[in-house]
């Protein structure tokens, strides 16, 4: 391929940019690269990739799509910072391709108009975004309700959500948009079994040195009992019949 069509790839393909930067994606990684759905959630196991992912597709938008806003969400100012200094070095590994006009721990600003700017998970401090092309939630089922609601309204009309977690019971938004059929959201799923970062013996030994739930939640992606209930979830499903007509006010 000569350097043309190489630059041409790179700008239409996220995953083209990615092998610039000696990132081969993984066919789940490829598909989350892609994807140009608007609501994505992302329900994965510890250490797949998926910040490394973010990063080469946050980069890629703010790179080939001037003007974009990136913005990077975790329940923490200290993890948002983190994302971005993953995005900062696909930037620099990728040669810097446009400029850059300020570069500093929460915020990096192209010549081209895009910046990529990390946020503290808190409500509030976050607000005076508007008009985003790109949301990165990380640790998402962390992330509580009344934030979330909070920093939907940051992203452009035809912008994009990507939220990204490993489950962490059945409670909060992350869980509802995983497992409510039909609410708009496309799903990707990646267990340990599915990514290429766990052979079978790294499972194993994982799997031997966790308790049955964290490793079910962690690692298999599964929606568990939260710690703080009474009941478990099964004796609760029982307790409800069709068979009973409701009482009326
Ligand atoms: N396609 C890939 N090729 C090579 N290495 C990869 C690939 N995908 C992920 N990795 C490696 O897997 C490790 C974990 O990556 P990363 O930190 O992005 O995962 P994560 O899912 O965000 O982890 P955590 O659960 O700790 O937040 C890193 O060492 C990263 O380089
Ligand atoms: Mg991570």
């Amino acid at each position: 391929m000569n350097a043309f069509a190489a630059d041409a790839a790179a700008a239409l393909d996220p995953v083209a940019f990615g092998r610039r930067v000696e990132f081969v994606a993984e066919p789940w990684q490829e598909r989350l690269l892609r994807t140009i759905a608007s609501r994505v959630v992302v329900n994965c196991a510890r250490q797949v990739g998926k910040t490394t992912t973010t990063a080469i597709k946050s980069v890629h938008t703010a790179l080939y799509r001037p003007n974009s806003l990136v913005l990077l969400f975790s329940p923490g100012q200290r993890q948002s910072n983190e994302m971005l200094r993953r995005c900062r070095a696909v930037y620099n590994a990728c040669g810097r391709p446009v400029k850059a006009k300020a570069d500093s721990e929460s915020t990096l600003e192209l010549e081209n108009g895009s910046r990529i700017v990390s946020l503290p998970g808190t409500e509030g401090t976050s607000r005076g975004f508007a008009g985003a092309r790109l949301l990165i939630l990380d640790e998402a089922s962390r992330v509580d309700d009344d934030i979330f609601a909070s920093v939907l309204p940051m992203v452009a009309s035809d912008g994009q959500i990507i939220a990204l977690s490993t489950p962490w019971g059945r409670r909060g938004w992350f869980h509802k948009l995983d497992t409510d059929l039909g609410n708009g959201w496309e799903r990707h799923k990646v267990t340990a079994y599915e990514s290429a970062q766990y052979s079978a013996n790294r499972i194993a030994q994982i799997k031997a040195a966790l308790g049955a739930y964290v490793f079910a939640s962690d690692y298999e992606c599964q929606f568990g009992d939260t710690d703080s209930q009474m009941f478990n979830t099964e004796l609760i499903r029982a307790a409800f019949t069709h068979n009973v007509t409701p009482l009326e006010y």
